[in-house]
């Protein structure tokens, strides 16, 4: 039985392995995927022990995501530019890194969202959750992509560092608050209004939206934020994060085995598992 599973610390909350071992179960692949409780003093030797016993491959989670890099074998191109890998492959004995984070998100968004190269995008945060989703939607092909953050320094060098063509600003919350109307999508990547911090936001949405306006947000813990039902009053049409993390999953499902899983029995189990975690 091929070996798989998820490392983290902390690892006990992850939905991974029931959301891959039904994917595996529903596409009669005989494989095992686990909780891998790893301390990053132990990560090398966590890797090396994996491509040892000859495991399928693997997910990588908080805190290891850009960690990991340095026991890695190789690198695909956009993980190497994102600078995090969340999925590995055993590809002969070679370890090979990949981020399917950011593609994940645009997956999501491209099921609510047609023609995306002629949105116009707004980013909140600009740290790694951010990093990931700015580059991928570039990548993809959208044209204008603004971000905003507390610290407007940040959100600059993100803009920076981006190998991809895209016209893009770096603004305050406050400028953001003030000129919401004008982007087609809006995606909260930071930490703020997560459980058990319900109440908070990162900005207000003060202005109208536009009436074809997606607004997203990865978090989904709780299902729909205070920033997500402040979007819903204005009118907008919203997405949580569960969307994200089904489709991260699938795509480094698709990876490791060559099959995309059916992504609605994925969210149905994710959902399954959140139901009475969530307030
Ligand atoms: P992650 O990898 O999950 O993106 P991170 O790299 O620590 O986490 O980045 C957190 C992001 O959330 C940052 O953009 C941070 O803003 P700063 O760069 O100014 O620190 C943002 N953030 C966290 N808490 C916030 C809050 N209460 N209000 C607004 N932004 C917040």
């Amino acid at each position: 039985m091929k070996k798989y599973g998820v490392m983290g610390d902390p690892i006990k909350h992850s939905m991974s392995p029931l959301m891959h071992n039904d994917a595996f179960r529903r596409n009669r692949i005989e494989a095992d995927y686990q909780l891998i409780h790893v301390k990053p003093e132990d990560l090398g030797e966590a890797v090396n022990a994996l491509k040892a016993e000859g495991a399928g491959g693997f997910n990588v989670t908080v805190p290891h995501k850009t960690a990991i890099i340095p026991f890695l074998d190789e690198m695909d191109d956009l993980a190497r530019t994102i600078g995090a890998v969340n999925t590995v492959v055993n590809e002969g004995g070679r370890l090979k890194g990949y981020n399917t984070d950011g593609p994940g998100f645009v997956q999501g968004i491209k099921e609510k969202l047609a023609d995306l190269a002629s949105k116009k995008a707004l980013i909140i945060g600009a740290g790694g959750a951010a990093r990931g989703i700015y580059f991928a939607l570039v990548r993809e092909g959208i044209l204008q992509a603004d971000i905003c953050n507390r610290t407007v320094a940040k959100a600059e060098g993100l803009i920076e560092d981006c190998p991809y063509d895209c016209s893009s600003r770096a603004i305050s919350l406050e400028e953001a608050e003030e000129n919401l109307a004008q982007y087609d999508l809006i995606v909260q990547t930071t930490s703020a209004g997560m459980s058990p911090h319900i109440t908070e936001s990162p900005i207000r949405i003060l202005t109208e939206l536009k009436p074809s306006a997606l607004v997203s947000d990865i978090i989904y813990n709780p299902l729909q934020t205070e920033f997500l039902k402040q979007a819903e009053a204005k009118g907008a049409s919203t997405q949580n994060g569960i969307d994200m993390f089904v489709y991260q999953g699938a795509l480094a499902f698709k990876l490791w085995t060559g099959i995309y899983p059916d992504t609605d029995y994925m969210r149905e189990i994710v959902l399954q598992q959140l139901g009475g975690k969530t307030c």
